[in-house]
């Protein structure tokens, strides 16, 4: 166990690869509180984490809400007592063509993917200052570097990684760690919702020749979050299959 009794707070934790990530964390030995604007969802999170031994705390957050936010930082430190592990994973996605995307597909998705962020970001380092500890992992996109369709989408996941860049450089002689993930082509609901022809393209290009599983984002975030990844910050790490290279 990498994680043995350490404490995270993931977002976006009701499915997909926050599930995946919360259910891995634990399964290292931590306590986790599940964050999502999907209460049911992070309940049944909550109870798997539960029946493997460990802490599961369920919490109803939009991540864009900033008083919301602070609550679940506030409440998180309360609950478990320090905050060692924060996981950036929820995001959305809306989208359309540059001629045909709206004022709300964009604000909708940088409030979310990028402001988002930025909150939890800026509330758990200041946990993570006073302990002199933290991994923090943002969860971006192999879109970041553009992709037909997600102006909104990469604009935000590109954000994303300046923003880790920068919390990097500030906070790396406080004792915390801030890398980011870039998914490539995950099987998630996310992606599921991709029309079939544009999927059996995606999967064309992956020079491994298959999507990948949440599991696969969970093993390197774990990683990220272990003392393993001690001497690691800022660092950018695509996992895709061979997506981009
Ligand atoms: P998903 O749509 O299956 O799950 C996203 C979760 O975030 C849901 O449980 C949802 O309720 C939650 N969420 C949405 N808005 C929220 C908000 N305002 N506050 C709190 N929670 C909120 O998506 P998936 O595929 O699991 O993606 C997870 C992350 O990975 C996202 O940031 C996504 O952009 C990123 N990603 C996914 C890829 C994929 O292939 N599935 C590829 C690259 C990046």
């Amino acid at each position: 166990m990498r994680l043995k009794d350490k404490k995270a707070v993931v977002t976006g934790a009701a499915r997909g690869i926050g599930k995946a990530i919360s259910l891995k964390l634990a399964q290292e030995g931590a306590d986790v509180v599940v964050a999502d604007i999907n209460i049911e969802g992070v309940e049944g999170v909550a109870s798997q984490i539960e029946k493997m031994g460990r802490k599961g705390y369920p919490l109803k957050v939009d991540v864009s809400k900033r008083q919301e936010v602070e609550k679940m930082i506030i409440s998180a430190k309360e609950k478990m007592g320090r905050i060692d592990i924060l996981v950036n994973n929820a995001g959305i996605n809306r989208d359309a063509m540059l001629h045909k995307m709206t004022d709300e597909n964009w604000h909708e998705v940088i409030a979310v993917n990028l402001t988002g962020v930025f909150f939890c970001i800026r509330e758990a380092a200041k946990v993570m200052r006073d302990q002199g500890y933290g991994r923090i992992i943002n969860i971006s996109s192999a879109s970041w570097m553009g992709n037909i369709g997600q102006a909104n989408y990469s604009a935000a996941k590109a954000g994303v990684v300046g923003l880790s860049k920068t919390a990097a450089r500030e906070l790396a002689r406080k004792g915390i760690t801030v890398n980011v993930v870039c998914p490539g082509f995950i099987d998630t609901e996310m992606t599921r919702a991709v029309p079939e022809k544009i999927r059996t393209k995606i999967i064309e290009k992956i020079p491994m020749g298959e999507v990948g599983k949440p599991e696969d984002v969970a093993n390197m975030v774990a990683f990220l979050a272990s003392d393993e990844a001690r001497y690691v910050t800022g660092a950018i790490i695509d996992v895709g299959g061979g997506l981009v290279l």
